[in-house]
């Protein structure tokens, strides 16, 4: 685990990933409605989540932003994944960095995604110097484009996985306009 980056909201911690982590991680992305607009909706195993958190922890490492584990401030659980990565799987749109979001299903609809989202926009401009983040989505995902349209994030232009062929929408912002 590389340098301690925590950043508090008023109601949830965002830090790096932890072994004790995996476990609650696995529920999450166990569950198919959190992942049916994530990859190509396949749920993770135990083996595929602790993947996915090496991942994250590489681009930490590698990068200096990553994904964070969202944690509740109040109880501790861990409400998600939250955070910023590099879209690998869609190189027309390199070097822009992406922000990605999975809450596990009982932290929905609470504000949770959108608190942690622009706390983590807050950290690309400020700590990492980044001026424009994306947001790549499904046109059928309403509950992230409810959380980019709060996030001041616009629809720029729509393109296809190149893996799986179907439609994303990419949206951006500019973070030198950015008001929190
Ligand atoms: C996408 C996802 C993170 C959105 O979560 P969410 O809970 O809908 O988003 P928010 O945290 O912004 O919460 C929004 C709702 O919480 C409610 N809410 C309750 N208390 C609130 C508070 N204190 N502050 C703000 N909103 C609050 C509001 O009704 C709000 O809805 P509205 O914006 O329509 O008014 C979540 O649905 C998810 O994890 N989905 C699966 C993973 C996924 O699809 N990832 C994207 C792949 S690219």
């Amino acid at each position: 685990m590389g340098a301690m980056t925590e950043i508090h909201t008023p109601r949830l911690l965002l830090r790096r990933w932890d072994d004790d982590d995996l476990i609650a991680l696995s529920d999450i992305t166990a569950d198919p409605h959190v992942m049916r607009w994530i990859g190509d909706g396949s749920v993770l195993d135990g083996d595929g989540t602790a993947e996915a958190v090496e991942r994250w922890e590489e681009e930490w490492d590698d990068e200096g932003f990553g994904v964070f584990a969202v944690e509740l401030l109040g109880s501790g659980e861990l409400a998600g994944a939250v955070g910023l990565s590099v879209p690998e799987y869609l190189p027309e749109v390199l070097p822009d960095v992406e922000i990605t979001w999975r809450l596990g299903r009982p932290f929905w609809g609470q504000g949770y995604a959108s608190e942690a989202a622009q706390a983590t926009l807050e950290f690309a401009l400020q700590d990492r110097g980044l001026d424009r983040v994306l947001g790549i989505v499904r046109p059928e995902d309403a509950a992230s484009k409810n959380v980019l349209r709060k996030l001041g994030m616009e629809p720029e232009r729509q393109t296809a996985h190149p893996a799986y062929g179907f439609p994303l929408d990419v949206h951006s912002i500019d973070l030198t306009e950015y008001q929190a």
